[in-house]
C-alpha cells in the first residue's frame, strides 16, 4: 500500500483490464453497422464509444465502487466523497474508427488531486498495450520503454491534432503546423492524442503538441510519457494542467525547441 492507501499495482492491473475490454469490443465492432451521430458538424459518436465506455466504467465500479469516474460521454459520476477519480476516454481516434482507419485506442487512467497514479492506454489494431505506474517506470507489452534521443528539430518526427471547433477558433494550430512542418523533419496528424502520447514515450514520435484537448485524451498518455523519461507542460512551459486544453509532450530534448516554435508561430 501506498501513503495514499491504494495498491498502484492492483489499480494498473484494473487500468488495463478496462481498456483491453474496450479495445475488444472495438475490434470485435470494427466495420460492422454501428450507429454513428454528431455531436457537432465534425464531431462524432458512435454506438461502440458509448458500448466501450460502459465496460471500462463496469471494470471500474467492480474493483472500486466508491471511486468517481469522469468519462467522455457520460460525464462525471458518483457522487461520494472519495479523492479517486477515474480519467477515460472510451475511444480515442472515433473519427479514425468511423472510417476503419487503423489507428484508435482506450485510455483509462487513475488520479488523485490532478496527479495521474496509473495508466493504460490500448490499441487492438496492433494488440499493444502501454502502461505505465507513477514513478515506476513506462511499459509496452510489459516490456520498459523510453523516449527517443534526437536532440535537433530538423532530424525530428513530430504529430500534433486539430480540434472539431477547427473553423471557429482562433487557435486552430494551422500558423504553428506550417512553422513546425518547416522546422522538422515531418509532422503527422495521427488522429488519437492518447496513442500519439504513447508514441513519444516510446519513441516513435519525438514530440506531440495540440492546443484543445480534453482530461480524458491527455490523462493516460501523459502519464506514460513522463515514466518514460520525456517531458509533458502546457503550451507555456508551465507545469501540465490536465484541466488545461493545450500540451506539449517530448523527449525532454526537443522541449524548448518546440515550446520556442509555438511562441514564434
Ligand atoms: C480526438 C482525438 C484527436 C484529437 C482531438 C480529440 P476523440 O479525440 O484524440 O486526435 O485531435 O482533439 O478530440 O474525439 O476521437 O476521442
Ligand atoms: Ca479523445
Ligand atoms: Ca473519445
Amino acid at each position: 500500500m501506498t501513503p495514499l492507501d491504494i495498491d498502484l499495482d492492483e489499480a494498473v492491473a484494473i487500468a488495463q483490464k478496462a481498456a483491453r475490454r474496450a479495445g475488444a469490443i472495438q475490434a470485435e465492432r470494427l466495420h460492422t453497422n454501428f450507429k454513428v451521430e454528431r455531436k457537432g458538424e465534425i464531431d462524432l459518436v458512435t454506438e461502440v464509444d458509448l458500448a466501450c465506455e460502459e465496460a471500462i466504467i463496469n471494470v471500474i465500479r467492480e474493483a472500486y465502487p466508491a471511486h468517481i469516474v469522469l468519462a467522455e460521454e457520460k460525464g462525471r459520476q458518483g457522487d461520494g466523497a472519495s479523492p479517486f477519480l477515474w480519467v477515460i476516454d472510451p475511444l480515442d481516434g472515433t473519427t479514425n474508427y468511423s472510417h476503419g482507419f487503423p489507428f484508435y485506442c482506450a485510455s483509462v487512467a487513475l488520479s488523485h488531486g490532478g496527479d495521474v497514479l496509473v495508466s493504460a492506454v490500448y490499441d487492438p489494431t496492433r494488440d499493444e498495450m502501454f502502461h505505465a505506474v507513477r514513478g515506476g517506470g513506462a511499459f509496452l507489452n510489459g516490456v520498459r520503454i523510453s523516449v527517443s534521443g534526437i536532440g535537433d528539430m530538423i532530424s525530428a518526427l513530430l504529430a500534433t491534432g486539430f480540434p472539431y471547433s477547427i473553423k471557429t477558433t482562433a487557435r486552430n494550430n494551422l500558423k504553428e503546423f506550417a512553422v513546425f512542418a518547416m522546422r522538422s523533419q515531418a509532422v503527422r496528424r495521427p488522429g488519437a492524442a492518447a496513442l500519439d502520447l504513447c508514441y513519444v514515450a516510446c519513441g516513435r514520435l519525438d514530440g506531440f503538441w495540440e492546443f484543445h484537448l480534453k482530461p480524458w485524451d491527455t490523462a493516460g498518455g501523459a502519464l506514460i510519457v513522463m515514466e518514460a523519461g520525456g517531458k509533458v507542460t502546457q503550451s507555456d512551459g508551465s507545469a501540465l494542467d490536465l484541466y488545461k486544453p493545450d500540451i506539449v509532450a517530448s523527449n525532454g530534448l526537443l522541449h524548448e525547441a518546440m515550446l520556442e516554435t509555438i511562441r514564434s508561430a
